[in-house]
């Protein structure tokens, strides 16, 4: 169906009578003068206010200049910082004031006619077109891609080995997942100790409704330094007991825990804190950085918040001595899950 307001090919102009379209035009309402657009005093009463805003902002700024070089940095107004407090106040002030003065003066002073602005076709003039394209084959035939293919080969190569030092980069942003975040030094037969004496945990150290913080005795084994703080940002855990009728553990996991004494990862699989609000008679651990909440109670799932997963449970045991050890490394990676989300 051909149209006289069909502007391809830019042989047609647009019509902006609005005969054609299908919701009338309703045209602009009547302009509503405002007191300063009729009264000149009102207009410079408005001017004077806001005039004084910006002269207000001026002099809270120069505050600010003084302030940054007459308070001693280490100065406390009622328990915080004087001069961080003194600072922010005069900036802050500066800059309401500014604000505040733009916007009454585009309210108040600024011509506030209702203007249209009719739309045009975004399409060139057959004659831009023309004109862009010779201009675009001048160029090409001036750089003389066309006859330099020894050249434009070469450049081909360059451009894609330009990408091979943008990925060795990235090999400094840290080791791949798979590598470094799917394993951890739990081994099976690695006692739990406690995170703070190292002391080896037995069931019995555990008490009904506690939580105890631990983390694998092959932690002290490591010489001080990075490896180790590595290591144990991924190995530490937490024990919690529970009475074991309140335990649904899935099938899979019923010879996970030791008389309702549960092991699971310390990282919250959001973004990586460490959880540790336990609450009791719910059985829920609660991430204190964005609220995602696990039901230990329930092979540690998520109930609410923006975890993707559960929180990795480490299955344990109790070895010839009767103290807690672990039957294996976490069958599932520890910590945040963005490489698991489709
Ligand atoms: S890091 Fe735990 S909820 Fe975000």
């Amino acid at each position: 169906m051909s149209s006289e307001l069909e502007p391809r090919g830019g042989q047609e102009l647009p019509d902006t009578t609005g005969a054609g379209d299908p919701v009338p035009d309703p045209g602009l309402p009547v302009h509503d003068p405002r007191i300063t657009d009729v009264d000149e005093r009102a207009a410079k009463r408005a001017e004077r206010q806001v005039a004084t805003m910006f002269g207000l902002a001026t002099l809270f700024l120069i505050a600010f200049v003084v302030v940054y070089i007459a308070v001693p940095k280490d100065a406390t107004f009622a328990g915080v910082g004087g001069s961080n407090l003194a600072l922010g106040a005069s900036l802050g002030v500066a800059l309401l004031l500014i604000g505040a003065g733009l916007v009454q003066w585009a309210r108040r002073l600024m011509d506030n006619h209702e203007v249209v602005e009719e739309r045009h076709s975004a399409a060139s003039s057959p004659a831009d077109r023309t004109a862009a394209i010779g201009a675009l084959r001048q160029g090409a035939a001036e750089s003389q891609i066309g006859r330099r293919k020894v050249l434009v080969r070469a450049l081909a190569g360059a451009l894609t080995l330009l990408g091979v030092p943008v990925i060795i980069l990235l090999g400094d942003l840290g080791p791949l997942p798979g590598t470094a975040l799917e394993h951890t030094i739990w081994r099976r037969g690695t006692r739990v100790v406690n995170d703070v004496t190292f002391r080896p945990l037995r069931p019995e150290d555990i008490h009904l409704g506690a939580i105890v913080n631990a983390v694998p005795a092959s932690i002290v084994d490591l010489p001080e330094g990075r490896a180790r703080n590595n290591a144990l940002a991924k190995a530490a855990v937490f024990l919690v007991r529970m009475e074991e009728g309140d335990i649904h553990s899935l099938p899979s996991r019923r010879s996970w825990g030791v008389s309702g004494i549960l092991c699971f990862s310390k990282i919250c699989t959001h973004v990586g804190c460490v959880v540790n609000l336990w609450e009791q008679l719910t059985h829920q651990l609660l991430c204190p950085c964005h609220q995602s909440t696990f039901d230990l109670s329930n092979n540690g799932r998520v109930v609410f918040g923006p975890a993707a997963r559960s929180l990795p449970q480490l299955p344990i045991m109790v070895d010839s001595e009767g103290f807690l050890v672990a039957q294996s490394d976490f069958p599932q990676p520890v910590g945040p899950s963005f490489w698991e989300r489709g």
